[in-house]
């Protein structure tokens, strides 16, 4: 039962027009496998009659269901490990000589997914920086998905999610088992802040960040749209802040505006100073 060219299109549409998120021409699959199963749970036998259902109606809430199931949420805990190495033995430690005396850092976590990059930070935080616990430190943690951000929230995960990248240490002290899964204890889930968030749109006020992580988000989007996210994060970040991208992306050919910095293992951006 595969999808028509126009009811590609049809989803295509919607999903840019929502998210961004652009569909090449070679996605028809990637469609047909996540809406079939959205469509069957709605009470539509095919995504034929879901689409034909959605098409004259005004942007709601089965839309947003379609935009959000066509969203890839794939992370872990300490995704990519050395960004975080970088962070913990060089950038906080000089960011907070540097902050000694305003004593405020704030970090956004933006397309933060099901909430593990966040709390991930909050763990190097915690563990590594004990000091801070008489500062102003935000961590802002936003989504385009409601049910990715309510699944951060919660911060429930599964034995095989905890599994993916967190030290068994870490486990122990900041997790609570719940039957076969596991919650982020309340004080940890605390220090987070989450918000929706679609960074295509008008972004609500934040703070000068210190430290953007916006890893493995661009990619999904078009050239105009990539430029215009990494000129607006250019105006949030603070003039010595950084910016975290995922493994595939670059700010080259985008924003020239932003010079790389190597930490070891990993890359990351910030402000060419004029
Ligand atoms: C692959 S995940 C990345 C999660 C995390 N940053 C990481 O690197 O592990 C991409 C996330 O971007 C979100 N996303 C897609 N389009 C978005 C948009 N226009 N605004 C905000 N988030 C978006 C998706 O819902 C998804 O959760």
């Amino acid at each position: 039962m595969s999808i028509s060219a126009s009811e590609f299109d049809y989803v295509r549409r919607l999903v840019l027009d929502q998210s961004a998120i652009v569909l090449e021409d070679d996605k028809h699959y990637l469609v047909e496998s996540r809406l079939l199963p959205l469509a069957r749970r709605e009470g539509f036998d095919s995504i034929a009659s879901l689409v034909a259902w959605l098409g004259p109606r005004k942007f709601d809430g089965l839309q947003r269901k379609v935009v959000e199931a066509m969203t890839t949420n794939e992370t872990s805990f300490f995704r990519d490990f050395h960004p975080f190495e970088a962070l913990r033995k060089s950038i906080l430690p000089e960011l907070m000589t540097k902050r000694a005396y305003a004593k405020e850092l704030n970090f956004w976590s933006a397309a933060c997914s099901s909430g593990q990059e966040p709390y991930s930070l909050a763990m190097v935080l915690q563990e590594y920086f004990p000091s801070l616990a008489d500062w102003s430190v935000r961590i802002v943690a936003t989504e385009l998905s409601a049910d990715m951000l309510a699944r951060a929230r919660e911060g429930l995960y599964s034995q095989l999610e905890v599994n993916r990248g967190l030290p068994a240490m870490l486990l122990v002290k900041h997790f609570r088992q719940r039957g076969t899964d596991w919650q982020i204890r309340e004080d940890l889930r605390r220090r987070v802040e989450f918000q929706i968030l679609n960074l295509a749109e008008a972004w609500p006020l934040l703070p000068p960040m210190d430290i953007v992580l916006m890893r493995n988000v661009l990619i999904y989007f078009g050239l105009d749209t990539k430029k215009k996210i990494l000129g607006r994060v250019r105006q949030l970040l603070k003039p010595d802040g950084f910016l975290f991208l995922g493994g595939a992306e670059t700010t080259f050919n985008l924003d020239d505006a932003f010079e790389r910095v190597q930490f070891d293992r990993t890359i990351c951006y910030r402000v060419r100073k004029a």
